[in-house]
């Protein structure tokens, strides 16, 4: 019995073979608009734009991008301006997420794809400083130390054995380490292709962390990347992917993003396959939001399979 709101367990012949409880953390159901990880990743870094007296956020992000949506409505619900620095040229129309992000009040700006790169240099910010005046800079996916500290709050049950989250910059799965109980595992499955490099990353992130002096409820907890389930890449998908969050939704009624979290359940159940898990092993399976992607994802897949 959980009294914790927005935790589901899931009825799969999977996971009764392998004997082995399946939840679901519904963090897709926080809010309509900034749900999912993201309300934790933007979280202290709103209150540190508001205790130092910002009115304008910036962050960047793609064409897609989950985090210039979920910041655009939360500077909008927040009192914030807000500015959308966008990877590569203006597409008219603006696609689902850009268009949601300026009816919430977003400005957009479009860098070149080589001058984007240079998103995380004092020169670029210093540019967009004297263009846009005094911002807050929250950088692209709300990975920084303020994302971390959000993230720890993220599970605060010992009642699991082993959390399973989709991975992109590892933000989320540090500070899920920063908050394991005795005896709980967090197990990452990075959506892109070669993830391990992220191992290294993950590393820094909680070295950074941890100098900071920023709150942790916990040392880092034993952590694990699987990087066998990115169907090909950030945002590549393919059939099999595709039937199977169909299928999903329809047996257990959680929808799930074809970027992130399909690919992690989709990774968890293969890996019940395999035996993986251990017997009578609790599961905690973070669906970190990202629904919004899918409009502009199946557009995108109608207009090749028309092509
Ligand atoms: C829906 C969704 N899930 C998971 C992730 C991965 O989070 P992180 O970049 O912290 O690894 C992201 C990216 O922020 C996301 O948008």
């Amino acid at each position: 019995m959980f009294l914790l709101p927005h935790i589901q367990q899931i009825k799969s012949a999977i996971a009764h073979r392998a004997n082995v409880d399946l939840y679901v953390l519904r963090l897709d159901l926080i809010h309509p608009w900034v749900n999912g990880n993201k309300w934790f990743k933007l979280k202290y870094n709103l209150l540190e734009a508001k205790q130092k007296n910002f009115t304008t956020l910036l962050t960047f992000g793609g064409a897609y991008s989950n985090h210039i949506y979920a910041t655009a409505a939360a500077g909008n619900l927040f009192g914030f301006r807000t500015i959308g620095v966008i990877r590569g040229e203006e597409r008219l129309p603006l696609n689902p997420t850009l268009r949601f992000a300026v009816e919430q009040g977003m400005q957009l700006v479009y860098l070149n794809r080589e001058t984007y790169r240079q998103r995380h240099t004092t020169a670029l910010q210093e540019y967009l400083r004297q263009r846009f005046g005094e911002v807050f800079i929250v950088p692209e996916g709300g990975c920084n130390l303020n994302g971390v500290r959000g993230c720890t709050e993220i599970i605060d049950t010992a009642e699991f054995d082993t959390i399973c989250v989709a991975c992109g910059t590892a933000t989320t799965l540090a500070g899920i380490a920063l908050s394991l109980h005795e005896g709980q595992q967090a197990i990452a499955f990075p959506v892109l292709k070669n993830g391990a490099f992220l191992a290294q990353e993950i590393d820094n992130l909680l070295t950074n962390y941890l100098a900071s002096g920023l709150p942790a409820p916990t040392k880092p907890g034993p952590w694990e990347l699987v990087c066998d389930f990115h169907f090909g890449g950030y945002a590549k998908v393919n059939d099999e992917l595709l039937r199977f969050t169909q299928q999903f939704k329809e047996a257990h009624g959680i929808p799930l993003d074809y970027v992130y979290t399909a690919k992690m359940f989709y990774g968890v159940m293969n890996l019940l396959q395999q035996g993986f898990f251990s017997q009578s092993d609790r599961l905690l399976l973070v669906h970190t939001g990202g629904l919004q992607g899918n409009a502009g994802m199946e557009a995108r897949l109608q207009t090749v399979s028309s092509i």
